[in-house]
């Protein structure tokens, strides 16, 4: 992919939500076959909350939401994890140091970290759904006073999947935080020292008194749905299970009704809703 060479466009995204912002790729990470971290640093700094989404353009490709992965003190400098699944993913898995991409955003609804503080923070993610769950964790990280506890709990396929592998050790160096990890299965050939089952094994051996404190999931559809079962059967409240709802989006700012779900609209009023908020529409887990 060639890179392209373009404007520093500086409309306020208030004005014009379509302005594109370049940014060039400065590191690719191969995080597994399928997922790659791409750091971008783009012409001026997009200043993001975390659970916020940006739209990211191919030029001449195409463009599509994801949540960058990094923490949100950082705004000059953004990671954004990716999965291969279609056509556009693609080209970004083709994409290469140097390279030009574009960004739109932020967008939509972000973790309302200020309600964690004091309390014990408990996320929940497997696959691609790490990605804005690293951005939390790096964000709560920044502040890790603040929390009486983290624990972030991941699930992948198999060991090779496992994404973010090189940071599980310093992260786990931090006082009050817990990382664990799952993988559904180890294929032979493959060595993994780690739980092995899937994403919600990690569940049965938290804890943390459910009744006032916060949980977090994203990860694939099935996985969100049995994960949040889980923690309302342990006890957790409704209105404080946060899930980020990566349904189709287009137009990221609540024009082309792509992302309808029941009365709410998932690019702006969500992607993080809490399962109070949700759990009566239809069809969430699709
Ligand atoms: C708010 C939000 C945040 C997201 N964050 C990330 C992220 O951090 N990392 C990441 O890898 N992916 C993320 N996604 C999903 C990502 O946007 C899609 O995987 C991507 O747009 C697919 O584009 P494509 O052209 O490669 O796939 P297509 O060729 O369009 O489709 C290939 C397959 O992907 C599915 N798909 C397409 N769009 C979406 C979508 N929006 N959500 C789920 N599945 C989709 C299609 O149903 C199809 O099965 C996010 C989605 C949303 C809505
Ligand atoms: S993505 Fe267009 S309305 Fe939500």
């Amino acid at each position: 992919m060639a890179a392209v060479a373009s404007p520093v466009v500086t409309f306020d995204l208030k004005k014009n939500p379509y302005a594109v912002i370049p940014a060039e790729i400065i590191q690719v990470i191969e995080e597994s076959p399928l997922i790659r971290t791409l750091r971008l640093k783009p012409a001026r700094p997009i200043p993001f909350h975390t659970g916020q989404f940006i739209e990211l353009t191919i030029p001449g490709i195409g463009e599509g939401p994801f949540t960058p992965s990094s923490s949100h003190f950082v705004s000059d400098i953004l990671d954004v994890t990716i999965m291969k699944t279609g056509f556009v993913t693609e080209y970004v898995h083709r994409a290469k140091v140097g390279d030009i991409v574009g960004l739109r955003g932020p967008f939509g609804s972000r973790y309302p970290i200020e309600k964690f503080e004091g309390k014990d923070v408990l996320i929940l993610g497997g696959g691609c759904g790490l990605a804005p769950l690293r951005s939390l964790f790096l964000t709560l990280l920044h502040e890790s006073h603040k929390y009486k506890s983290i624990t972030f709990l991941a699930g992948a396929k198999s060991p090779k999947d496992c994404i973010y592998k090189d940071e599980a050790t310093e992260w786990r160096k931090h006082p009050n935080v817990t990382f664990r990890r799952t993988v559904d299965a180890v294929p032979p050939g493959e060595s993994w020292e780690e739980q092995v089952g899937v994403a919600t094994v990690l569940l049965k051996d938290i804890t943390i008194d459910p009744t006032d404190n916060p949980a977090v999931v994203c990860g694939p559809p099935i996985m969100m749905k049995y994960g949040t079962l889980e923690l309302l059967k342990y006890g957790y409240k409704e209105e404080n299970i946060y899930l980020s709802m990566e349904k189709k989006m287009y137009c990221g700012f609540g024009q082309c009704r792509h992302c309808v779900m029941g009365k709410y609209y998932a690019c702006k009023d969500g992607p993080v809703f809490t399962y109070a908020q949700i759990k009566d529409e239809e069809d969430i887990w699709e």
